[in-house]
């Protein structure tokens, strides 16, 4: 991104500066190793929003296309923002896998750089993104590129105490508790393994954040003038099997252990990983729930909402 990094503002929380190595890596590994949305997610946006194949979606933050392409159905065009260039890469070669490439496009871009020419939206959707941008700006911007009416939508997992069963040794030998077939994925001390490796601060980009990512965006929102929200929450609790590769790949999706950190000792953390992954599930299986989403829908004007 040579000379881009001087137009763009600059976002700073805590100290930490965001910058272009926040997800650096993580993209093949995206799609596999993130828990999904909700199934009922669209159907429920469809409804709420009275989509009907028509009207423009604005995906920001938009990874590999996760919610565009499960949306694209919906709207007559679907745009992807993304500062990533391997996220938006797997979004555009996903669209063409799921045959909706002609309705799909991809611009690379922090969402601090919009409007970026391209145009007004009947929704925008932030899912799991917003809290790494300069969110007054990008939410005063975005405003202005909603049509009257339209909707913002914030969409986040919805993380209850415990979505997956942490079963004892005894137990995985059993490999019937609970009803799951097998162990859960030993989150504890995968991260415990991740402080090893990376230190006990939470890391981000060439930065850490100590106090984690911001949170508040329904201030932000109003204060934006948006209208709302309606608050949605789409049940997840399907049971999931999972391969330790897929653990692996949920490892590596995120920026607090994306790829890049480790640098030349990312082999032997990766060892290190499916080592402790083996002593957790001998048949090298997982039982993880598909967690609950969460949608927050904002409108663009009062009397819509
Ligand atoms: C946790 S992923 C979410 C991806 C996708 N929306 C989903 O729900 O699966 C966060 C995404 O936000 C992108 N991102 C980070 N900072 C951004 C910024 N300032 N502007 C736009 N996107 C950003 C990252 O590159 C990454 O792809």
């Amino acid at each position: 991104m040579d000379g881009q990094s001087e137009r763009w503002r600059a976002y700073v929380v805590d100290g930490w500066e965001w910058d272009d190595t926040l997800f650096a890596g993580s993209a093949p590994y995206y799609a596999r190793g993130r828990l999904p949305y909700a199934p009922g997610l669209a159907g429920v946006l469809a409804e709420v929003l009275n989509l009907d194949g028509h009207g423009r979606l604005i995906d920001v933050g938009c990874g590999p296309g996760t919610l565009a392409l499960t949306l694209a159905p919906l709207f007559g065009e679907v745009v992807g923002v993304d500062p990533d260039a391997e996220m938006i890469a797997e979004a555009g070669r996903e669209a063409v896998e799921l045959g909706v490439a002609d309705r799909a496009r991809w611009v690379r871009a922090r969402a601090e750089e919009l409007p970026a020419g391209l145009g007004t939206f009947t929704v925008a959707v932030f899912a799991q993104s917003f809290h790494w941008m300069d969110r007054d700006l990008v939410a005063a911007t975005v405003k202005g590129m909603l049509r009257p009416g339209g909707a913002l939508v914030h969409i986040s997992d919805l993380k209850p105490a415990e979505r997956t069963v942490d079963v004892t040794a005894e137990q995985t030998a059993d490999r019937t508790v609970g009803g799951f077939p097998h162990p859960a994925p030993p989150h504890e001390a995968v991260a415990g393994l991740v402080r090893h490796y990376l230190g006990p601060v939470r890391r981000a980009g060439r930065g850490v954040l100590p106090r984690g990512t911001p949170g508040g965006e329904a201030a932000v929102l109003a204060g934006a003038g948006f209208a709302g929200p309606h608050r949605h929450v789409v049940p997840g609790g399907q049971l999931l099997e999972r391969s330790a590769d897929d653990v692996v790949a949920a490892v590596f999706s995120l920026s607090s252990s994306a790829p890049h950190l480790f640098g030349t000792r990312r082999a032997l953390f990766e060892a290190d990983l499916r080592r402790l992954l083996r002593d957790a599930s001998a048949s090298g299986r997982f039982s993880e729930r598909v967690p609950s989403t969460e949608a927050f829908v904002w409108r663009n004007d009062t009397a819509a909402d």
